[in-house]
């Protein structure tokens, strides 16, 4: 992808990206892997909470009262896309450990690489709330497209989207289907391969967390 589209953030952190690099070895361990991401979700969710709305608040230290700095207005609620998604859900909820959760179960099926959904749980109230959609990888896109219409036809208006690695395909499904989402990636893969992988990616994100193959 010769130029980042202006709603894409692309975390270069020296943390990140020096995490990241970790994660894609393929003799990096399922505890390893599954730290890694949580660490990792939790620095992507410090920039992806950059711009919750403030106020101010009157508190008072042991010597004075002053105005304090408070999070403001809309409340949070992190939807993960199961099963991978669950492991970026970790490290934000440490980073915002009252947020509310939903969970969506999307499979690609294998032939047609498209979403078929499962499970569909999610907070009541998602018109009153930001809500950030995580998946660590943004292959086809079809799965996260799907996710963020479902999300919509809730009610949800202030939406983001985080993954850890995405491929140029997801990135322009996304784009085509959901041109106003913000996109958070910690990288731009160079391409899909004809098993869906990205590439160079690091294998299949669910079974690196949980140890399934
Ligand atoms: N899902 C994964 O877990 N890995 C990929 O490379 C693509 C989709």
């Amino acid at each position: 992808m010769a130029d980042t589209p202006d709603n894409v953030t692309v975390i270069d952190h020296p943390l990140v990206q020096h995490k990241l690099g970790l994660m894609r070895r393929k003799e990096t361990s399922t505890v390893d892997f599954r730290q890694l991401l949580r660490e990792i979700a939790l620095l992507i969710g410090y920039e992806v909470t950059r711009d919750l709305p403030m106020t101010r608040v009157e508190i008072e230290t042991p010597l004075t009262k002053m105005m304090a700095p408070r999070i403001d207005g809309k409340k949070l609620v992190f939807i993960s896309i199961l099963r991978a998604g669950n492991g970026l859900l970790e490290g934000l909820l440490d980073l915002a450990p009252s947020a509310r959760v939903g969970h969506i179960g999307l499979y690609r099926d294998p032939k047609t690489l498209e979403p078929v959904e499962y499970y569909f749980k999610v907070p009541q109230d998602l018109a009153e709330r930001q809500v950030i959609v995580v998946d660590p990888m943004l292959a086809t896109g079809n799965s996260a497209a799907a996710a963020i219409s479902r999300i919509k036809d809730r009610g949800a208006r202030d939406i983001k989207f985080v993954c850890l690695l995405a491929a140029p395909e997801g990135l322009k499904t996304m784009h085509e289907k959901h041109p106003e989402l913000p996109i958070y990636t910690a990288s731009i893969d160079e391409y899909l391969n004809d098993h869906g992988y990205i590439v160079p990616g690091l294998g299949d994100a669910g079974d690196r967390i949980y140890g399934t193959k």
